[in-house]
């Protein structure tokens, strides 16, 4: 009778993973389980009465982004700002000049392409047409803005840099019209 209850502990100790055993005793704690912020993981919220020091960061939707005022005066401060993320977040799928062709693009033109479909380009008449607000909101979500295909940003991109990526889009779109973006 003893053997089997001996068998059937160890039977179950060895279902266990023997990180999960073996932190139950306070001086053999594993690092592996602990309150960590994982990479891309969304931040913790901040404290109650938090006061911000960036700034009102606006939510933005289809129906009132068109209305968001743009609060950074295109210097050359906020514009290379911008190109600074740019170049961090979007560059990837967006391309060097913004065609939508970046390394990871379905569209980037090589072989094999790369794994992102319906990437947009940023420079073409369409979203030169649009309004800051419309491309504030896209970074902030896309989803929210009726883009689903583009991974939300609003939890990366805060504060300025969101409008100075905005002036940044818009340097883009001048250098596409006088031919002098980045490659092509
Ligand atoms: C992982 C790939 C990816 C990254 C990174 C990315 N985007 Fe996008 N973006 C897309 C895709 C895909 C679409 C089209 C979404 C759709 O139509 O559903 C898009 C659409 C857009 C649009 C709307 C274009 C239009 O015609 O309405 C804007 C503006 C935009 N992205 C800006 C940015 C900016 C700025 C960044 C950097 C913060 C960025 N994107 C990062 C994939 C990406």
């Amino acid at each position: 009778m003893h053997k089997r209850v001996l068998l059937l502990a160890l039977a179950a100790l060895a279902a266990c993973n023997p990180d999960d055993v073996v932190h139950r005793v306070g001086w053999f704690a594993t690092m592996r389980h602990q309150r960590s912020i994982k990479p891309y993981a969304r931040p913790i919220p901040p404290v109650a009465g938090t006061v911000s020091i960036t700034g009102v960061e606006p939510a933005a939707d289809l129906t009132t982004a068109d209305r968001l005022a743009n609060s950074r005066t295109r210097t050359s401060e906020s514009i290379n700002r911008g190109r600074f993320v740019y170049e961090t977040y979007c560059l990837v799928c967006h391309g060097a000049s913004g065609r939508g062709d970046g390394p990871i693009s379905a569209t980037n033109g090589q072989t094999p392409p790369g794994p992102f479909f319906g990437v947009r380009s940023l420079v073409n008449d369409t979203i030169a047409r649009r309004t800051d607000g419309y491309i504030y909101a896209v970074i902030v979500s896309g989803q929210v803005m009726g883009r689903g295909l583009m991974p939300v940003y609003g939890d990366k991109v805060r504060g300025n840099d969101r409008w100075d990526l905005v002036n940044y889009v818009r340097t883009l779109q001048a250098q596409a019209r006088s031919g002098s973006g980045a490659r092509r």
